[in-house]
């Protein structure tokens, strides 16, 4: 028994939207890519394709641009008419909101809450173009501030809402991306894609919606992420399979998650969430020279040298298709620039 098509297409109609993307993104296929490693002596899949999340369009893309879709829509339901966010530096879900805020005429409020000295570039100068306030407070004090505005909100007589409280906040990423899997499972018919696929990239939130998707249609697509951050594989594994779970129930699916569901890798992420290495720089070199595809440092960069690196070593099975998710990020290239200087 699996799900049907339709009766995940119908869990979407009951949940409210507000559209923020150009949906469906293309599938594309990353032969130059591909012929590039193989001139290397790495052996590699017969197929390597890659998801352009990253051209979802509004603000400059990404899939933040799917999973906010449903969040903006959620908010407005609650009545709120202020957004209160606590972010990195570089963060590109700041970038989202301040998207979805100014098309929905919501107020915005950024708490910056590291690198508080560093230039006002990528995504908090898209924060700023979009009409966000920006506040910026070292991490320690990040809370104190988002609660100082909140007060000050409700004083004026607003509706504010601190979106880091939100539960819903960690579901509408796997929501996101468990429509994704439709997507994906008619572009892969349409490109006679046969046998095992394995997605690549992202962390938490939207590979789990894909894996969510296969199991639940009985499809062979496996999934890795590629850690972007410190932290234990096993706790990430646990959060990661209780949001697939949460999720399964709410558009009544067969199976969730659990923690075996998602392969994380931790030896790509360079050393801090932020700080590419050299694995990084030389994935963002290739890619672009072989595909005029431009990943980012901070996360797509590192999904790639994680493929990049297990292809080498070996450790990838040759009958899988390789479908990489280009999840965007790009804004923050430019925060990175002196590390591409000779
Ligand atoms: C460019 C990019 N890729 C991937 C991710 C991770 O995605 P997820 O929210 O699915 O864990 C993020 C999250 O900030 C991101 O900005």
């Amino acid at each position: 028994m699996t799900v049907t098509r339709d009766h995940i297409r119908a869990g979407f109609e009951k949940l409210p939207r507000f559209k923020l993307s150009h949906l469906n993104t293309p599938l594309e296929p990353l032969d130059r890519l591909r012929q590039t490693l193989i001139d290397e002596g790495v052996s590699v899949p017969n197929r390597m394709l890659v998801k352009r999340d990253d051209v979802t369009g509004l603000a400059f893309g990404g899939n933040k641009g799917r999973h906010f879709e449903f969040e903006i829509a959620h908010i407005l339901e609650g009545g709120f008419d202020t957004v209160i966010n606590i972010n990195h530096y570089h963060s590109n879900q700041a970038r989202f909101i301040a998207a979805g805020c100014a098309k929905a005429g919501l107020k915005y409020h950024i708490v910056s809450i590291d690198m508080v000295t560093a230039p006002i570039t990528g995504n908090l100068l898209l924060c700023k173009l979009m009409g966000a306030e920006i506040h910026r407070a070292p991490a320690d004090y990040g809370r104190q501030v988002a609660e100082k505005i909140f007060a000050r909100v409700e004083a004026e007589g607003g509706k504010p809402y601190i979106l880091p409280d939100d539960p819903f906040v960690d579901l509408m990423g796997t929501i996101g991306f468990l429509e994704t899997g439709l997507e994906l499972e008619e572009q892969f018919e349409n490109a006679g894609v046969e046998g095992p696929v394995r997605m690549w990239g992202l962390t938490g939130r939207s590979i789990a919606g894909l894996r969510l998707y296969a199991k639940n249609r009985g499809l062979d697509w496996r999934a890795t992420a590629v850690q972007y951050s410190p932290g234990s594989i096993e706790n990430f594994q646990q959060v990661t399979a209780d949001r697939g779970t949460q999720v399964a129930e709410m558009f009544d699916l067969e199976v969730g998650l659990d923690g075996s569901d998602l392969i994380v890798l931790d030896a790509y992420r360079g050393p801090a969430y932020g700080e590419p290495d050299e694995g990084v720089i030389e994935a963002i070199l290739k890619v672009g020279k072989a595909e005029g595809l431009i990943l980012d440092p901070n996360y797509t960069g590192k999904s790639m040298s994680g493929l990049i690196g297990e292809l080498r070593e070996g450790r990838i099975d040759p009958d899988e298709t390789i479908c990489f998710i280009h999840s965007g990020g790009l804004p923050q290239l430019f925060a990175h620039a002196d590390k591409f200087v000779d």
